[in-house]
């Protein structure tokens, strides 16, 4: 019972492959429609055919493709001209078919014996012998062979000689010249014939070898043996491979011919050589490319050698390639190699996917005006965070806690509240603009008047010195320095809010001609007196000494009272108490720059009081502290000052205006001041200290003298306050170092024009 079931199984299985391989085979079809496609064994492939309108006609009707299915003794005999076919294939465009054996014997005497084959020349013009694929050869003891064709419609003829003495010469499996003789055949050979003939008729050989001959024949179908020596007169004709070619011209004059054959999805191939083309199925096609539709598809996934789909992949098929397509639970990695199996592995079934799927679609739906909110806003607040690391948010804090101060004083104002106080930066507020940004002014929503310093786009070191700045201002509390009421790091440029003071710079008031006709000795010794007074306190009171590093009158601002403020303190240093001297990098403005620190780079409070002396130089003499347009020798004046005093000069060089004003002995007594301040060496110099006392000492002198300027003061004041709306350009909250050029220019030109207004 058992052993009958597996039988019918078997024929089962049986019946089912040969189903299958009859499948297969009409997928890809050989012939023309409604042609026979086979003569015996053979399979006969178009444009070969083996009736009318089977095969390809040739030029004017030829018959070149024609395959006749013979009989012989009851076997179909397929056959090319006179030639039996054994094999065709359409990929390689090649024939292979039974080819003459020129056989030469003689009878024992020498006497050639009639060779009943006729000779046969292939003619047919569509075939070359394929030049890889066979050898011409001889095989003889007293033979030479003629090998004679066409190569591109010229003659070509070969010879080949083989000999030997006793039969025990010859090696099996060599055929070099003794008893064998082989040739390459060259490429393009055509319409060729082969012939055997004979040196002496065999006469010295005939024990052993009767015979020569002389045939082409594939190389892999020839070893040859000693025993070919007698037995090769049997085998009358030899396996022998053709390329063939569609007798045309090459492919691209051949597209456009009404005859051209290459079906769809193939491509022409130019014959490799002479004339002609072939067809050929594109890649991933399979089948014969010179009928309509005999290229198909291959489905590399049929066969496991046809693909390289892995285990975890599903091979699909598309057309002319496939694809290897993840199986389930795994997807491609980044790479689009390998599959790598799915986080949640397992979890994929269709109502997983689908309720997952639903609820995303659901929480995308609900949520999503909030999450565009969400973002914006978050997008909003990282972009302030970035900009307050950016602008130095860290260094602050760190530099903060590193001197252990509290910033409790300064106020950090949002982007909001000085958006609202400078009118959204309205052009109106600006106050003043130069290299290191724009100062705006601005009022703050308890109506308090402010100045807000907005430093230039993305120049670090310019955030640097804000920074700087502030940690500076927060140590200062003096009615003399300009209070600073907060920061806003939260935009892309830092901002710095300070008291806005009223009136503008000293030196715009020293070299505005208008102005400075106004800034009476008094004044100017308010504002020396204040000065000096503010620098001694930042050098000795305050917490830790701070050299300003960059005192000058641009850097002194003044209130509607003509009170001294010190400005821009982006340049100075904190000094640790138990050091009296810092290796810097020189920083200040020329003309007013301590020459001592240029030299040595050794800051000390002593540069300070150097600047300071030109500050008070500048308001003895109305000069700008360098000016290009005077005499080079007067060009900087701290120089002029020092030696006209030497040279008595000192009523030559002082302010017209203050020379009438003041005795002139106190003019000398605080130009000599000025003088000491202006010391070579740094120690020859006041300190600070004692400079805002003696001009302290000075003031009151003049108070007690010259009460009367008071009143000339008082009377003048609406005045000033009326002309104080002039100031603009020059306001300088605190510019650096850089830009002082600039304003020295400024202040030339402004000079100069009062100058010439003499
Ligand atoms: C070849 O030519 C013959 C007549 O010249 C014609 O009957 C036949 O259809 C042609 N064959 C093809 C395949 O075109
Ligand atoms: C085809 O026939 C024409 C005239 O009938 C002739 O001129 C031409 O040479 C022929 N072509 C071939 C290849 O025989
Ligand atoms: C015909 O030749 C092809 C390759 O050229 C070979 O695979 C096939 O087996 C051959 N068929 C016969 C019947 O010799
Ligand atoms: C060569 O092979 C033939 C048979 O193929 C054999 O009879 C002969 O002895 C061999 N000759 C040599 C020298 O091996
Ligand atoms: C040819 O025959 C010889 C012996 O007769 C053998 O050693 C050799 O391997 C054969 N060569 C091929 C290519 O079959
Ligand atoms: C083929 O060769 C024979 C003799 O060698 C010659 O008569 C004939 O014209 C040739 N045919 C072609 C097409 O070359
Ligand atoms: C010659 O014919 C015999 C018998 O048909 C065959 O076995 C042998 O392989 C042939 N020799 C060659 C070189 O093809
Ligand atoms: C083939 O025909 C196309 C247009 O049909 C033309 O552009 C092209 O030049 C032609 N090629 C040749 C070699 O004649
Ligand atoms: C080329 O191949 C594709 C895919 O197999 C097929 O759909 C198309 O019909 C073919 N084109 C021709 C002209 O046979
Ligand atoms: C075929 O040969 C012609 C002429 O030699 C050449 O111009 C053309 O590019 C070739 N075409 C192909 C597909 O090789
Ligand atoms: C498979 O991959 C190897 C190496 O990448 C390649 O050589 C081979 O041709 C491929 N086989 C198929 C059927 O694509």
């Amino acid at each position: 019972m058992g052993f009958h079931r597996i039988l019918v199984q078997l024929t089962w299985v049986g019946v089912i492959s040969s189903v299958m391989v009859a499948a297969t085979d009409t997928q890809f079809p050989s012939a023309l429609p409604n042609c026979p496609d086979r003569c015996g064994e053979l399979e006969i492939p178009y444009p070969f055919g083996l009736t009318e309108d089977c095969y390809l006609n040739g030029t004017n009707g030829s018959t070149e493709f024609l395959i006749a299915c013979g009989n012989k003794f009851g076997i179909p005999e397929p056959k090319i001209g006179d030639f039996l076919v054994t094999n065709i294939s359409v990929q390689e465009g090649q024939i292979e078919i039974m080819m003459d054996n020129d056989i030469d014997c003689y009878y024992k005497n020498g006497t050639p014996q009639s060779n009943v084959m006729r000779k046969r020349s292939l003619t047919n013009p569509i075939f070359t012998i394929s030049h890889t694929k066979n050898k011409f050869v001889s095989v003889g003891c007293d033979t030479y062979a003629y090998l004679k064709g066409f190569r591109n419609d010229k003659r070509f003829s070969s010879v080949c000689l083989s000999v030997c003495d006793s039969k025990s010469d010859v090696v099996n499996g060599s055929c070099s010249g003794i008893g064998c003789c082989q040739t390459n055949i060259p490429e393009g050979l055509k319409n060729i014939t082969v012939e055997a003939n004979s040196l002496s008729n065999h006469e010295f050989v005939w024990e052993f070898n009767p015979c020569g001959y002389a045939f082409i024949i594939r190389e892999d179908k020839f070893n040859f043996s000693s025993a070919y020596l007698n037995t090769l007169r049997n085998n009358k004709t030899l396996p022998v491979v053709l390329d063939w070619t569609i007798d045309s011209e090459k492919c691209d004059l051949a597209r456009n011919k009404s005859d051209y054959i290459c079906g769809g999805n193939s491509t022409c191939v130019n014959s490799t050589y002479g004339s002609g083309y072939r067809c050929k199925c594109n890649d991933g096609y399979r089948g014969n490319p010179y009928l309509d539709h005999g290229c198909q598809d291959i489905d590399e996934c049929k066969v496991k050698d046809n693909n390289n789909c892995t285990s975890k992949q599903k091979c699909v098929n598309k057309p002319g390639s496939y694809d290897c397509l993840c199986i389930e639970a795994y997807h491609m990695d980044v790479s689009e190699r390998v599959c790598v199996p799915d986080r949640s592995a397992g979890q994929s079934s269709l109502a997983i996917y689908l309720a997952v799927g639903l609820f995303s679609l659901l929480v995308l739906l609900l949520g999503y005006s909030w999450i565009y909110w969400g973002l914006k806003r978050r997008k909003l607040i990282k972009l302030k965070e970035k900009f307050f690391q950016q602008n130095g948010g860290l260094l602050l804090k760190q530099r903060l806690s590193n001197h252990q101060m509290s910033v409790e004083t300064t106020k950090i104002f949002t982007t909001e509240e000085l958006k609202k106080a400078t009118n959204n930066c309205n052009e109106s507020r600006v106050l003043g603009q130069g290299g290191y940004g724009t100062v705006y002014k601005g009022v703050l929503s308890d109506n308090t008047m402010v100045a807000i310093k907005k430093s230039k786009i993305g120049d670090q070191s310019q955030i640097e010195q804000f920074i700087n700045e502030m940690i500076v201002l927060t140590q200062i509390n003096h009615r003399n320095v300009v209070k600073l009421f907060g920061c806003c790091l939260e935009t892309e440029v830092p901002l710095l809010v300070y008291e806005f003071i009223t009136n503008g710079t000293l030196s715009n008031h020293i070299h505005d001609k208008s102005l400075s006709s106004l800034l009476s000795w008094e004044k100017r010794l308010k504002i020396a007196t204040e000065t000096a007074g503010a620098l001694a306190y930042l050098h000795s009171s305050a917490s830790m000494p701070i050299i300003h590093r960059d005192v000058k009158t641009t850097n002194i601002l003044l209130d509607d009272n003509y009170t001294a403020k010190v400005a821009d303190f982006g340049a100075s240093r904190l000094v640790p108490l138990d050091q009296t001297q810092l290796n810097t990098l020189v920083q200040g403005t020329l003309g007013y720059l301590d020459p001592e620190y240029m030299q040595t780079s050794q800051l000390t409070e002593k540069s300070d009081v150097y600047s300071f002396g030109v500050v008070m130089a500048e308001l003895l003499t109305g000069k700008k502290a360098l000016s290009f347009d005077r005499p080079e020798i007067d060009r900087n004046l701290a120089i002029s000052f020092v030696s006209a005093i030497k040279e008595d000069r000192l009523l030559q060089i002082l302010e017209d205006n203050i020379v009438n004003e003041v005795k002139i002995e106190q003019l000398k007594e605080v130009a000599n001041l000025a003088k000491g301040c202006l010391s070579l060496r740094g120690e020859d110099r006041p300190s600070m200290k004692e400079v805002a006392a003696e001009l302290e000492r000075l003031r009151i002198m003049e108070k007690h003298s010259l009460g009367n300027i008071d009143v000339y003061a008082k009377k003048t004041e609406h005045l000033l306050s009326a002309t104080s709306h002039s100031f603009n350009v020059d306001v300088d909250i605190g510019c650096s170092a850089s830009t002082t050029v600039e304003y020295d220019s400024i202040g030339d030109q402004v000079l100069k024009s009062v100058e010439d207004g003499r």
